[in-house]
């Protein structure tokens, strides 16, 4: 560079450098485009800055790294969202919405995840760990949890437990209970993610479909015994072992006045056609937790009930009324977009440390269920159209 322009160039970095650069720490910031080039850097200067950002672009494998590398160059918190603009636009305004407020440390905590092994409780427990809480796993696939528990310590966690076992049994609830009290004198967070889906409508679990034309036979004994036994079973999973392993460490929870969180569903507040079960299953664990958060408010112990819509995990291979036919295809996913396990995770961590008593997620069930408290029938037609569509 010539004299005269590394003169001019000076000068003009001075006279900017006049005003400092007021400080971002604190701030809330969403950054959209932020997976790679200026945008990747606007993030990170940000970061380095002490500020909370959002980032927002359409590759989420990308986007999950730059949070990271935000969270590693300083930032007091890093969210993503990803999709193509206009929907990412619409989440993102809505996370910066809730993210005025600033999501409390999990760091030192103590956290229980039922459910852990896989889905949104997997990632629960990663989202702690990465905070740098200590966490006991369950589920009943032992070989799963330990592979979760080794992802746990290697993302931060301060330590991890599991305990495998199937949650509807009383063994394994108190052997949870046994295992959080030997290592802790409290429990901060217990999430209870387990959970069991169905899928057929009433008329075919029942065995009444006779061929086309709606006629129906009646329900012989061998299909009220198949049906019956897939309502107890849901109930078992659903609401009886949450309920249960509630009441069984209560006194951990209380005792360091924490948090238990029961992920429910948007079928909790709405329901669906073919999902009776699991709606009527997920309605009734909502009511429960709802009674209880009343009831242990004194006790200094919050409750949040968390209504996700549809998520990207394998749960329809639990459905509890799966047809027994060997070739039948595996029941299908839900239609439209579904929330990637991480991203859900991450929203019920971020509504349990603020203790708030419900998440709905995605924003539009949030909408659905708003429109459905004055609009029940619209809402049912909606759901019924939906879930035509994937028949
Ligand atoms: N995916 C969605 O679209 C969605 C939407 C709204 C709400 N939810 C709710 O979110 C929760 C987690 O579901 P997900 O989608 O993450 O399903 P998922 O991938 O099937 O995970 C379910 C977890 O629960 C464990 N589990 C199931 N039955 C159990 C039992 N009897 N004893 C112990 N552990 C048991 C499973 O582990 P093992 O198989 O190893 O036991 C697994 O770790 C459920 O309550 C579900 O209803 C899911």
């Amino acid at each position: 560079m010539s004299f005269i322009e590394t003169a001019a160039a000076a000068g003009y970095q001075a006279f900017q450098g006049l005003r400092a650069t007021p400080s971002v720490r604190g701030r809330t910031v969403v950054v959209v485009g932020a997976s790679a080039g200026i945008g990747r850097s606007v993030a990170l200067e940000y970061a380095r800055g002490g500020a909370e950002v959002l980032l927002c672009a359409r590759r989420a494998a990308e986007l999950e790294q730059v949070t990271g590398e935000c969270l590693a160059a300083g930032a007091a918190a890093a969210h993503w969202v990803a999709g193509v603009l206009h929907e990412a636009a619409a989440a993102a305004g809505y996370q910066a919405f809730q993210g005025l407020r600033a999501t409390p440390s999990v760091r030192g905590r103590t956290v229980v995840v039922v459910g852990a092994s896989a889905g949104i409780g997997r990632s629960v427990a990663l989202e702690y760990a990465r905070g740098g809480a200590e966490v006991l796993l369950c589920a009943r696939r032992a070989a799963e949890l330990e592979r979760v528990a080794g992802e746990c310590v290697a993302a931060g966690a301060a330590a991890a437990h599991w305990v495998a076992g199937d949650v509807t049994r009383l063994e394994t609830q108190l052997a949870v209970r046994e295992r959080a009290g030997r290592s802790w004198d409290r429990v901060d967070y217990l999430v209870l993610c387990a959970g069991a889906l169905s899928v057929q409508a009433v008329v075919d679990l029942w065995g009444m479909r006779q061929g086309g034309g709606g006629a129906l036979r009646a329900a012989d004994g061998a299909a009220a015994e198949r049906a019956d036994r897939a309502l107890r079973r849901i109930m078992d999973v659903n609401v009886h072992a949450p309920a249960a392993l509630a009441a069984l460490l209560l006194p951990l929870v209380a005792a360091g006045r924490g948090v238990i969180v029961v992920v429910a569903s948007a079928a909790g507040l709405m329901a669906a056609p073919t999902r009776a079960l699991y709606s009527a299953s997920k309605h009734a664990v909502a009511a429960y937790f709802d009674a209880l958060r009343m009831e242990v408010r004194g006790l200094g112990v919050a409750v949040t009930v968390a209504y996700p819509g549809s998520v990207d995990t394998a749960l329809r291979h639990s459905a509890v009324d799966a047809p027994a036919a060997a070739a039948a295809p595996p029941p299908a996913a839900s239609a439209g977009p579904r929330m990637a396990p991480a991203e859900c995770a991450r929203r019920i961590v971020r509504a349990a440390a603020l203790r708030r008593r419900a998440l709905v997620t995605p924003w539009p069930y949030a909408a659905a269920a708003l429109l459905h408290a004055v609009a029940p029938a619209l809402v049912d037609a909606l759901a019924e159209r939906k879930y035509r569509q994937r028949a």
